[in-house]
């Protein structure tokens, strides 16, 4: 595994190992709406689209603009308030546009400035607002700037990238997540140099140390809120800051001081906050706008940094702790057998919870384009349960106390794929992995195994609109495979079934909606020893609710320690509850006391 990911890994682990404190025990304060500082995105749910896998409208086979803005009316349908947007810049797609060669223009295959215009429109008409991908740790190689500063030392684009002049020897080991070898460093022989990329040598490190570049970054960002977005999302932003020094750091320090190196050397650089400040009085500031960070590496710690008002930096981040668990330290994305640790898993989110209840806001999720399906990883998609544990699911990640992040797709239940060769990956991470393992003559099988629970393929087929060829997502030949259960999993199935996954998640947002407790009300975890059951109360302005999880495919007791007898029943997924005692394998329902 390349060393980058093992860090990621190891930080998100070993931080949650560190932080895995009883959630906090503090008599409970009821919240007040009046004392709350409401925000429009704190009261969001956020609706994620992958748009090379959304709708294809002209037939190639890739999501487009065009195909979004022909389903604008059932992303109005389903409730949510945000769409946030994956790349659609410019891009020779080394990364499904997370490479990117220039930000003011649109991808070809997506379309043109004039269908973004109107998507950006149509969503507007409809009240619902526009997030787009930040993309500015990296550029693509393709890049005019990369062009320009790979062509001299003495190019005025030079510095906008870090290089690294070989005749002062190999720069020390910085890894480069999705290249074979694991290296960040590319050798350049044009200049005989070597510079820095983290991610595939496709995607070299932009220099934020130059402020010539933060400028052009600050300008374009104002050049799409100018037109009239509502946001960005900001990818692995605190790696923008790093030692740029290089100093080497030690196998040691890799393997057993992750925290160090990764803080200190490789990102969360010294000026990352200043940065970010620069950037919110730059532009955030000026726009009534939300940011949102990618956390990577971010832990309960630091978090407060990145989203405390008075820092004036950002909004949110989401942090990858809840993901990573049950990870088996070592090894790429392995889950530990077993399934997953309820407790660990209750403790871990009561813990985020509890780090934003007096400054900050919070994030919640459980997929994403770089996530299996959730059902998947933290359900149960045989076909007995996939509905029910999904739906289950959608419950918690909707009645938490945080901004909700939800995956398209996740409201229909759908689930893995789980390819059986590495023909039919096309993820530059499972494949460069792949031949990574199969050069240092790793167990490929094992690896294959892995990847049908965790490679982020899972959460990016086609989306399943319906049980026509290709789930009607493309007249073409899609550009992944679409999963075979679109015959029974889609969209057109699910609206005439008033106890679908898609139903129940316009349900649930509704109730959100209509009850600012779920939103700001104080979260109090009970029965925090049970094995199975996560029960959750949510309190504000003298009202209760009640939320009870059933995480099993077994019948499973609760002692909330309350008395339910007279609660009122909110939702249930099995449509109407049986008892608040027992609950029904993966059952969950929400009481109001
Ligand atoms: C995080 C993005 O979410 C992921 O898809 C991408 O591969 C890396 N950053 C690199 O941009």
């Amino acid at each position: 595994m390349s060393q980058m990911r093992r860090l990621l890994l190891a930080a998100a682990i070993i931080s949650s190992a560190i932080f895995s404190c009883q959630p906090n025990s503090k008599p409970v304060i009821a919240a007040s709406v009046d004392s709350t500082n409401r925000k429009w995105w704190k009261e969001a749910v956020v609706y994620q689209i992958y748009p090379r896998s959304f709708k294809d409208f002209d037939g190639d086979g890739i999501g487009d603009l065009k195909g979004i803005i022909s389903r604008l009316d059932y992303i109005k349908s389903l409730g949510v308030d945000v769409i946030w947007l994956n790349p659609i810049y410019a891009s020779p797609n080394a990364d499904n546009g997370y490479d990117i060669s220039d930000y003011e223009n649109i991808m070809k295959e997506f379309g043109t400035m004039q269908d973004f215009d109107s998507l950006l429109h149509g969503l507007h008409q409809r009240n619902i607002k526009l997030v787009m991908d930040l993309v500015v740790n990296h550029s693509s190689n393709e890049h005019k700037w990369f062009l320009q500063s790979r062509n001299s030392r003495t190019n005025p684009y030079r510095d906008y990238y870090h290089w690294w002049n070989a005749e002062r020897g190999k720069p020390a080991f910085r890894p480069g997540s999705f290249e074979v070898d694991g290296s960040g460093w590319r050798y350049d022989s044009l200049t005989n140099a070597y510079y820095l990329h983290y991610f595939s040598y496709k995607q070299p490190d932009l220099n934020w140390e130059n402020p010539k570049v933060r400028q052009e970054i600050f300008r374009m960002m104002r050049f799409w809120f100018d037109k009239g977005i509502d946001g960005f999302r900001m990818d692995v932003i605190p790696f923008i800051a790093k030692d740029t020094t290089f100093p080497v750091i030690t196998q040691k320090e890799l393997d057993e001081k992750y925290g160090g190196a990764w803080d200190h050397y490789m990102a969360s650089g010294p000026h990352l906050h200043d940065y970010l400040k620069e950037m919110n009085t730059e532009v955030l500031s000026k726009y009534n706008c939300m940011s949102v960070a990618e956390g990577a590496g971010v832990t309960t710690a630091t978090a407060h940094d990145f989203v405390d008002e008075d820092r004036h930096e950002l909004n949110m981040l989401y942090h990858f702790e809840g993901v990573s668990l049950g990870f088996v330290p070592g090894k790429f994305k392995e889950i530990e057998p077993g399934g997953i640790k309820l407790i660990a898993f209750r403790n871990l989110y009561s813990k985020w919870d509890s780090i934003f209840e007096e400054r900050g806001w919070g994030t919640i999720y459980l997929g994403n384009h770089d996530q299996p399906r959730m059902v998947t990883r933290w359900g149960n998609d045989s076909p007995e349960w996939r509905e029910l544990s999904s739906k289950m699911l959608t419950t918690f990640l909707l009645t938490m106390r945080a901004t909700p992040y939800y995956y398209a797709g996740d409201e229909l239940g759908m689930n893995n794929i789980k390819f059986n060769s590495i023909e039919e990956y096309k993820d530059i991470e499972s494949i460069g992995m792949y031949q990574q393992i199969k050069n240092n003559g790793g167990d490929l099988r094992e690896f294959l195994n892995d990847q049908k629970i965790t490679a982020r393929d899972n959460g990016r087929t086609p989306f399943q609109w319906d049980n026509s060829n290709n789930a009607g997502f493309t007249a073409g030949t899609p550009w992944i495979k679409v999963n075979p259960n679109y015959k029974t999993v889609n969209v057109a199935g699910e609206e005439k079934d008033s106890m679908s996954c898609l139903n129940y998640f316009r349900k649930l947002i509704k109730l959100r909606k209509e009850n600012l407790v779920f939103v700001y009300g104080k979260y109090q975890l009970l029965d925090k020893d049970n094995p199975n059951v996560y029960a959750y109360t949510r309190e504000m302005d003298g009202k209760k609710v009640i939320v009870l999880l059933n995480f099993t495919s077994k019948p499973a007791s609760v002692n909330a320690g309350i008395n339910i007898d007279n609660g009122r029943l909110l939702m249930d997924n099995y449509g109407k509850a049986s008892s608040a005692s027992t609950l029904r394998p993966y059952e969950a329902a929400v009481y109001q006391l």
